[in-house]
C-alpha cells in the first residue's frame, strides 16, 4: 500500500492497531505487538503517543516484544533499543513494565543460547505475536536477518553485516563503536506473527523494496519471505514504492 507521506502511513497503521487493542481490551484479552527500531517506525511511535494522550488509548492489555538489542550495549546506551523504546514509545504510554520484552545486550556469552531460546518460548506462552511491525534495512534485513538467515531461523546471536554496520556508524560516533553481533529473532519467528506490518520511506529504500516485494523468495533478502506470509503488508512512502 502506497501512502503520500510517511505521516499518512503511520497514521493509517496506527489506527489499525488502536482498533485491535481497544477489541481486546472490551473482551478482557491481551494483544502481542512485535516491535521495531529504526527511523522508520518513529512516525508511527508518535502517532501511538498522541492517541494514548489525546485519546485516551491505553496499552495496559498490550504485552510488546522488541525485534532485536545490539550486543555489548547495556540498556542506558542511548544507542541500545531498550533506550530506544522508551525514550520514543514506552515512557510516554502505560504499558506495563512487566509486559515489556526485549532481548538482553548483556547477556554473558555462555548464556546467549538459553536467553534465546526462553526469548522464543516467553513469545509462544504469551500466545503468539498478532502483530509485528517491521523495517527493512538496505541488505534486506527485517530485525537483524541478515542475507543468509533463512526461513528456519529463530531468536539467537548474528553478525553484523558491513553495510548495517556503516548505516549505523554515524549515530555510534564511528564504525568502529558500532556493535559486530546482535540478538535479534529469526525470520521463523517473524513469519510466525499472525501479521506483519512492514514500513519503508524514501528513494534509499527503493531497490531493495523492490526486491523484498517482486523479487524471489531468497535467503539473500530475508524480507522477500513475506512473500510467503498470509497476511503480510507493506506500508510505503511515494519514495520507497517508487521501482514497483
Ligand atoms: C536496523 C534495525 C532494523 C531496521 C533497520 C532500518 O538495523 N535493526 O529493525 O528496520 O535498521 O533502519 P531505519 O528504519 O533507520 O532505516
Amino acid at each position: 500500500e502506497t501512502f503520500e507521506t510517511p505521516q499518512d502511513a503511520a497514521k493509517a497503521l496506527a489506527g489499525e492497531v488502536a482498533e485491535l487493542i481497544r477489541t481486546r481490551a472490551a473482551e478482557g484479552k491481551n494483544v502481542v505487538l512485535g516491535l521495531a527500531t529504526g527511523a522508520t517506525p518513529l512516525p508511527f511511535y508518535a502517532e501511538l503517543v498522541r492517541m494514548h494522550k489525546e485519546e485516551g488509548l491505553s496499552f495496559a492489555n498490550v504485552i510488546s516484544f522488541n525485534l532485536d538489542e545490539y550486543s555489548g550495549l547495556d540498556r542506558d546506551h542511548p544507542e541500545s533499543y531498550w533506550y530506544f523504546m522508551h525514550t520514543n514509545l514506552f515512557n510516554h504510554i502505560d504499558i506495563k513494565p512487566e509486559n515489556i520484552n526485549l532481548p538482553s545486550g548483556t547477556v554473558k556469552d555462555d548464556e546467549i543460547a538459553a536467553h534465546c531460546a526462553a526469548y522464543e518460548q516467553k513469545i509462544k506462552d504469551c500466545g503468539g505475536i498478532d502483530l509485528q511491525i517491521l523495517g527493512i534495512g538496505r541488505t534486506g534485513h527485517i530485525g537483524f536477518n541478515e542475507p543468509g538467515s533463512d526461513d528456519t531461523t529463530v531468536t539467537r546471536q548474528v553478525h553484523l553485516d558491513e553495510l548495517t554496520r556503516s548505516d549505523a556508524a554515524p549515530a555510534f560516533g564511528g564504525i568502529e563503536n558500532v556493535p559486530t553481533t546482535a540478538i535479534t529473532m529469526g525470520v521463523a519467528t517473524i513469519m510466525g506473527a499472525r501479521e506483519v506490518a512492514l514500513m519503508a520511506w524514501g528513494e534509499k529504500k527503493a531497490s531493495i523494496v523492490k526486491k523484498a516485494v517482486q523479487g524471489p523468495v531468497t535467503v539473500d533478502v530475508a524480507a522477500s519471505y513475506l512473500q510467503k506470509h498470509p497476511n503480510a503488508k507493506f506500508l510505503l512512502d511515494k519514495g520507497a514504492a517508487s521501482l514497483l
